[in-house]
């Protein structure tokens, strides 16, 4: 089953297409990394799965419902733009607020359950305005996880934070959908933080799905390459080119693609006069595959 399937879904603003026929699918227990420059349609497509937009077109469905079901939109948590918190209130008083409004029955422990996840028991009397922005970014996750949802979306979440809140924000997603079986929709600039936790991938430019794609079909496809410094770079360079299809200069370094064998690059290299002084296997990360299909203006 999948957390959300999404076709042909469309948001115009004033004429200007936000979202242009968008296709979407998330498989339970994902967590899925909602790519794309600025700009490109993120936040509207989120806002529209949590119904704080309305679309001009097409269909959304959550675990085989429509979107608009109420069993289902119980089970929907968000976190878009920031948590709507008051400022002058308690983490606690903040969450206890929301546990009322949701209709949340066994509220005190409810509010205990979502602080544990985000790591968060010993601040439940702090002021949210006296929080910082690691903090604040985990008090609205655990908004969003008041009343058990299964799919939690989730916007930006880790912009602004330094390395430790991002770690912190990393094992709190894991653990959500390892033990709590939550599928988290995900969207980030970060790529390096996101393909430390993402199962699956959607890259969406100018309000459109360019492509969908599992970490392990990213990971299958992505294109090995063996990097090397040597003294004369320009003659290396020419001399890998005469034998290697795929040769790159990339930030101080020579890159040969597609090749995994490094003795014979080693070999090959010596008895042309170039001893190499520095060398690693690489692969292609997120970043890289990303920037790549980006150019690729065609697709
Ligand atoms: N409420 C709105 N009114 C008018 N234009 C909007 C509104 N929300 C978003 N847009 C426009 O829609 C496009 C997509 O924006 P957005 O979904 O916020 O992108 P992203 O989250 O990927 O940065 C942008 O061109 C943005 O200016
Ligand atoms: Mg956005």
């Amino acid at each position: 089953m999948n957390a959300i399937e999404i076709r042909n879904l469309s948001k115009s603003f004033r004429g200007m297409y936000a979202v242009d026929n968008l296709n979407m699918t998330v498989p339970v227990g994902a967590i899925y990394g909602f790519i794309g420059e600025n700009g490109s349609g993120k936040s509207t497509t989120e806002k529209l799965i949590c119904g704080h937009l309305v679309p001009d077109n097409g269909e959304i469905r959550l675990f085989d419902k429509d979107y608009t079901d109420a069993g289902v939109r119980v089970r929907v948590g968000a976190l878009i733009e920031n948590a709507g918190c008051f400022p002058n209130s308690s983490v606690w008083d903040n969450l206890m607020m929301q546990a009322i409004n949701l209709g949340i029955k066994n509220r005190e422990d409810e509010i205990r359950r979502v602080l544990e996840i985000v790591r968060m028991e010993d601040s439940a009397k702090t002021k949210f305005k006296s929080c910082s922005l690691g903090m604040k970014q985990r008090i609205g996750i655990a908004m969003a996880l008041l009343g058990e949802p299964a799919l939690l979306i989730l916007d930006e979440p880790i912009n602004g934070l330094d390395t430790d809140g991002m770690r912190i924000m990393r094992e709190i997603l894991v653990d959500i959908t390892k033990n709590y079986g939550c599928t988290v929709l995900i969207s980030s600039h970060i790529l390096g933080e996101l393909e430390k936790i993402a199962t699956h991938y959607g890259i969406i430019r100018q309000g459109r799905m360019i492509q969908e794609i599992s970490a392990e079909e990213m990971e299958s496809r992505a294109r090995v390459f063996v990097s090397l410094k040597t003294k004369d770079m320009k003659g290396a360079k020419a001399v890998l080119k005469a034998k290697f299809d795929s040769v790159k200069e990339e930030e101080e370094y020579l890159r040969v693609y597609d090749v995994e064998d490094t003795e014979s690059i080693v070999k090959y290299l010596l008895e042309n006069g170039h001893v190499v002084s520095e060398l690693k296997k690489n692969k292609i990360g997120l970043e890289e595959y990303y920037i790549e299909l980006m150019s690729n203006k065609e697709d």
